[in-house]
This record gives structure tokens, sequence and C-alpha cells, in this order.
């Protein structure tokens, strides 16, 4: 390389941008090696016992019958379930007592509608992929089935559910690949991967997704072809596969771009992220405001805007920060019940874990400190449990 060209800007910040790259790579695979298959630990029969919604004692008497999927034995003689068991005994009890079986199999019936949830806000940062990973973990762990899309180019709920982009991806495996506008486009059910998680999939993300944003530009303006509108895209390929799955949800990027458009349009309820902080809440008001501007054009466009319930959701909450209190508290007088009661915490244990790739469903207890894990815990499973609550309204369950 020559001295001239070593100096200017373009090629300094290539080699920025290497050299980061680089260090990143290195410091990610002493973190998480690669070629490392993520797995999810198994649960212990206590556990495996209240997720099914049985007693243990029944569980063990199962299992002494040879009925049902066989737990590991450890030597000290405990028993321990997969969540792939977890979910045959769902279906094994499910059949054995019909009058029962949506208490131990809450796939939805003839008549409710899938749900798609689009977890957004244009303030990067929001949490909109800790809180989407988190409800689609919520709901698989209790046995529904769970599609997770990654609209974010940077792919990061990808690889949080074990997808490197970088590594595992080819062309078309995004939810590109089934919402593009030329001949390349494919099935969605050609996309979806299964995961590591037993009843959650994943369609990932990467950077391909931008070319949606490139194309739909062009593609509007093409009167030759008018192509399906860009805002039924999503929604259009969600329908191919929605047979197999109760609820999906949408960890959608930092923008306000096409991609977000289309999985506003795409879904049944909307999460808005929110960090309760002066700054991000003036930025929201103004993201309120582009949205409905921008919703109000794709409605007369024909969009479809009903959604069965918009929740806003307090994130990386500070319950002892009086500022932060002050900001809830406003958010509650003036939105009322669209904000969730539950507030996700800020805590160490959400973050910690976050670092190792693994949420706090999946470490095992131990591995971060009792009480914050405890708490964190608590905080996530109310803020999913009052979301179930209105896709439960949705369906006109109980
Ligand atoms: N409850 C929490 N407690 C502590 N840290 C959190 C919590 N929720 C999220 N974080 C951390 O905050 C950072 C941002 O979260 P996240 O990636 O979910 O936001 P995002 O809105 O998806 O960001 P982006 O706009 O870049 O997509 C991450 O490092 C995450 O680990
Ligand atoms: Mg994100």
């Amino acid at each position: 390389m020559d001295n001239i060209s070593v100096s200017t800007t373009d090629v300094r910040i290539e080699r920025h941008a290497n050299q980061l790259s680089r260090q990143l790579k290195l410091l990610r695979d002493k973190l998480f090696p690669p070629l490392a298959q993520k797995t999810l630990r198994t649960f212990s029969s206590g556990e495996a016992a209240q997720m099914i919604g049985v007693s243990d004692g029944y569980l063990r008497q199962l299992s002494l019958d040879g009925k049902g999927p066989q737990p590991e034995l450890s030597q000290n003689g405990r028993r321990s379930y997969t969540l792939g068991q977890i979910n045959e005994l769902r279906q094994y009890m499910a059949k054995l007592k019909p009058k029962d079986a949506l208490s131990y199999l809450p796939w939805r019936r003839p008549g409710e509608k899938l749900q798609t949830v689009a977890v957004t806000n244009f303030k990067g940062g929001s949490a909109k992929t800790t809180t989407t990973l988190y409800l689609a973990q919520y709901l698989a762990l209790a046995g529904y089935r769970v599609l997770a899309i990654d609209l974010d180019p940077q792919a990061s709920l990808s690889s949080m559910l074990g997808v490197q982009p970088e590594f595992d991806l080819s062309d078309g495996d995004t939810l590109y690949g089934a919402i593009r506008y030329d001949a390349g486009r494919k099935p969605l059910k050609d996309i979806v991967r299964k995961t590591y998680f037993d009843g959650l999939d994943l369609v990932p993300g990467n950077l391909e997704l931008m070319e949606f944003e490139h194309e739909t530009p062009r593609a509007l303006n093409d009167r030759q072809k008018p192509a399906e509108l860009f805002f039924r895209r999503v929604g259009v390929a969600i329908a191919e596969v929605e047979a197999n799955y109760d609820v999906v949800v949408i960890d959608c990027p930092p923008q306000l771009g096409y991609l977000t458009l289309g999985a506003v349009c795409a879904a049944t309820s909307l999460l808005i992220t929110i960090h309760p902080q002066m700054v991000d809440v003036a930025s929201m008001s103004q993201f309120l405001l582009m949205t409905s501007d921008l919703l109000s054009v794709v409605r007369k466009a024909g969009g479809d805007l009903q959604h069965d319930f918009i929740k806003y959701v307090v994130t990386r909450h500070e319950p002892f920060d009086a500022p932060q209190s002050q900001i809830v508290a406003l958010l509650r007088s003036l939105f009322g019940d669209d904000v969730l009661t539950a507030t996700i915490l800020k805590s160490t244990a959400i973050a910690d874990a976050g670092l190792t790739k693994q949420t706090l469903f999946e470490i095992e207890k131990g591995q971060v400190r009792r009480s914050t894990y405890d708490r964190a815990l608590e905080s996530v499973n109310a803020a999913n449990s009052e979301v179930l609550a209105g896709i439960h309204k949705a369906w006109g369950r109980p």
C-alpha cells in the first residue's frame, strides 16, 4: 500500500474497522467459541412437574411405569428432563385427560388466530431484543409453539438464539429471502430453522435485510410491475407458516423503515419498549408522532392497522431512582392501562447472562447471585404473563 492512500480517511477508517472486527472476534471466540453448539440445560423433575402442571410424584410414577419419555438419571437418582421431553409429556397428558387438555397443552384451538407481537421503538438500546428474547423463551417454556423473527440487520436476536450471522447464513436465509420483490423469493418455510430451544423456531437476520429498505422505493416507483404492497409482505410471508405456530414475536430494528412498518402491519399486537429516562422519553414523543404519520399513510393505502393490544413496557427500570419513578408515573398517568403494570428491572443478572449469550431462563442457578437472579426473573415473568394475558384475551380465553 502506498503512503498516499494510507493517509486518506477512507483507508484509515477501513483499517480501524478491520482492527476492531479482529479484536471483537477474538473476544467473542473466548466467550463463546464459534463452533460451540448452544444447548439448553435440562430441568429437574420438580421444575418439569411444575411446568407441566402435575405433581412430582405423578411424574416419578409415570417414569417408573415406563410411560412417556424417560428422564435422564443422575448417579444419585435425580431425574432430569429436556424441554423436548417436557413438551412430549404435555402432549401425553393432554391425550390422557382430554377434558383438561388446554391446561396441559396451551396450543391455539380452531378459531383462535395466530398472534404476532412486534416489539418496537426506534430508540436504539431500549431493550427491544432483550424483551423479544425473554418473551419468546417464556412462551416456549410455557408450551406454546413460537416463531421468533429477527428483523434487525445487527442480528443480535439470532446470535442469542445460537445462529451466528457471519458463519451460519447464506443469501436468502433471512426474512428478506421471503419478502424480496424479485424472482429470488422463496417460501418462509424454507428459511425458518429450529433452535436448541424446543418449541422456539427462528427466522434469522443479517445485513441483507437492508436490501428491503433499498428496494422498496424502487418497487413503489415501478408502475410496470405492481408488486404486492410493501406493508403486506411480512404478513403474507408469516401466513405461509402460520399453521405451525401459536405466537410469532418480531424484533424490530431501531429505525422506522419499511421493515418496521411491515412488521407493525403484520402484527396483531405491539410492545413498545421504554427506558424511563428523560432523553429517551423525549425522543419517544417524536417516535410516536412519526409512527402515527407513517401508519396513517399506510392505512389509507389499505394497510391493516387493527391491533388486539398495544402495550408500553418499561425496561431497564431502576425503581429507586427518583427521576425514573417520575417518568414512570407520568407514563402511567398519560397512557393508563396501556402501560404494563409490571416493569422489567435493570439487573446485572440480565446484562451478565447476556454476555455469554444466555438468558436467565438458560443459566444454571448459582451462576449469578441468587437475590439478583430472583428479582430480575420475577420482573420478567410478571411482564410476560401480562402479555400472555393479552394474547389469551384476544383468543377469547377466560
Ligand atoms: N433489564 C435489563 N437489565 C440490564 N441490562 C439490560 C436489560 N435489558 C437490556 N439490557 C442491556 O441493554 C443493552 C441493550 O439492550 P437490547 O440489545 O435488548 O436493546 P435494543 O433495543 O434491542 O437495542 P438496538 O436498538 O441496538 O437493537 C444490552 O447490552 C442488554 O444486555
Ligand atoms: Mg436490538
